[in-house]
């Protein structure tokens, strides 16, 4: 049994990364436990968990598991979680209450991973109230599903596998993909910013980038599979290579990547403190690197953005926002405002609109601040009321959702390149896709056109979506 420890989890050793080809592996039992048995996966929070659950799903399906999106048809249940705010924890332990209903009548196995497995509180508690749930992995022991699913089986105990630091880059986890078009790349796993509000740094260790071969050779083989697009994935991706030993950075990555020739490149997520010139420019000078950036702004303040401890100011922030504007043609920028962090105070909130007044984002993710045990900011005094926090939300979502459609507005009648992913949710004849700015458009087009990037022209804009027709 391994359980985490986030005194353990901030420890950032010196100890070499390794790089690993040979650490999964299935014997013959493995091979075959998940016979005529099917699972179901849950995946909340980032990319990064998106995509490790296409890991996941992949290691199931070798070992023998068959998919299905019916929660009352598995015979495995896995949750997949995050733990970057109060409100994903509820959603999770909301999910736990129905399978455990669902266990009463049926046989059924049950794991829990992702980061809120990484969290100690998390971890107590499930030994403690959830002794029904049979195993639960960290995010660095995915690639040892294998032997944690057998233990469980075979030793009708709950099994418990977290590591608290993590080590090594494994390269050879196979990938089951949602989609057949759109590719997650990881370029580098954990994140060592240490942001005192943020969880992340403990839940996903610290930062290791992978070679650049390996994710040179991966996006080769995804053009030779007809991907038309690859987001390359990182909590803070403009940081690749600086703990390397080779002199190799984002921007050179990024350039070895449009040089590819797929059609589509994109990243998430871009900190503000590592974009440098040379990454604008290659940005800028390769069609296929897509002109949309996530630059999460987080405040507006100084003090707060110190507090927080971001390392720019505000006035850093608008300088590189408007050196992107300037030099990538028909950028869009969206970005992450945090609300009522301790010790806010209208005057700092103010200087938080003043910046989306001045940036008028294509779009931004907004959230209310939410203690996450461990780190700095939860030990700060908070004088803020709830009622206050709500409130400045609330204004907050009125502006960006103002620049949103006036941003969307001069989409309308404009002819765009879209790659159509998926079938409508929403309207029945219509595919939906993103433009090269990442903007959600439904079209009204035939299933032959699924995968392929066509010119679109837009026919009618809501805040949130498009609408548009195929043209030639
Ligand atoms: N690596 C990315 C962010 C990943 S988390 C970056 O540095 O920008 C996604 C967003 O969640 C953050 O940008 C932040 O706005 C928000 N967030 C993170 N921790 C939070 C917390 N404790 N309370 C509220 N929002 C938080
Ligand atoms: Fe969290 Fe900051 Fe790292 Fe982003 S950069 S994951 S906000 S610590
Ligand atoms: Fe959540 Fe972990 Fe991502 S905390 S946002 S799933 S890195």
């Amino acid at each position: 049994m391994h359980t985490p420890n986030l005194v353990e989890a901030r420890k950032r050793t010196n100890n070499k990364v390794l790089i690993k080809t040979d650490d999964y592996k299935l014997n013959d039992n493995q091979k075959k436990l998940g016979k005529n048995k099917k699972y179901f996966i849950k995946t909340y929070g980032c990319q990064m968990n998106e995509h490790d659950s296409e890991n996941i799903s992949a290691i199931l399906s070798d070992m023998g598991y068959a998919k299905t999106d019916i929660l009352e048809e598995a015979d495995l249940i896995i949750l997949n979680t995050c733990a970057i705010r109060e409100n994903a924890h509820n959603k999770v332990f909301g999910l736990l209450g129905r399978i455990k209903h669902l266990s009463y009548t049926k046989n059924i196995m049950v794991g829990f991973g992702g980061c809120m497995a990484q969290e100690e509180v998390i971890v107590d508690e499930i030994m403690k109230k959830y002794k029904w749930i049979d195993f639960v992995f960290g995010t660095h022991n995915i690639v040892n599903l294998p032997n944690i699913i057998e233990k469980a089986y075979t030793n009708k105990k709950q099994e418990i596998e977290v590591f608290s630091c993590e080590g090594d880059v494994i390269e050879n986890i196979p990938v089951k993909r949602d989609s057949k078009y759109k590719a997650w790349v990881n370029i580098m796993y954990g994140c060592d910013k240490f942001c005192t509000y943020c969880i992340v740094p403990y839940t996903r260790g610290k930062q290791r980038s992978r070679l650049p071969k390996y994710i040179i050779k991966e996006v080769e083989d995804l053009i030779k599979n007809g991907y038309q697009e690859v987001t390359l994935l990182g909590q803070n991706v403009n940081a690749y290579g600086k703990d390397l030993d080779i002199d190799y950075n984002m921007a050179n990555l990024l350039e070895d990547v449009a040089k590819t020739k797929i059609n589509r490149v994109r990243f998430v997520t871009s900190h503000p403190w590592d974009f440098d010139d040379n990454m604008i420019d290659i940005i800028s000078k390769y069609d296929n690197i897509m002109p949309y950036i996530h630059l999460p702004l987080q405040s507006g303040s100084n003090k707060i953005l110190k507090l927080m401890g971001r390392r720019y100011t505000k006035e850093k922030y608008l300088n590189l926002f408007d050196k992107l504007k300037e030099k990538i043609p028909n950028v869009s920028i969206t970005t992450d405002i945090i609300v009522g962090f301790p010790n806010e105070t209208e005057e700092d909130f103010k200087d938080t609109l003043d910046v989306v007044d001045k940036c008028k984002y294509d779009g931004a993710f907004t959230f209310i601040f939410s203690p996450r045990i461990g780190t700095p900011a939860s030990k700060m005094q908070d004088d803020v009321s709830l009622d206050i926090k709500e409130n400045r939300l609330q204004k907050l979502n009125e502006l960006v959702n103002k620049y949103s459609k006036e941003n969307n507005d001069k989409y309308l009648n404009k002819i765009v390149p879209v790659l159509l992913e998926d079938y409508s949710s929403k309207k029945k004849d219509y595919l939906k896709g993103y433009t090269d700015t990442m903007k959600l458009v439904n079209v009204k087009a035939d299933s032959k056109y699924l995968g392929k990037i066509v010119n679109v022209k837009i026919t009618s804009v809501k805040t949130w979506s498009m609408d548009g027709e195929i043209v030639n």
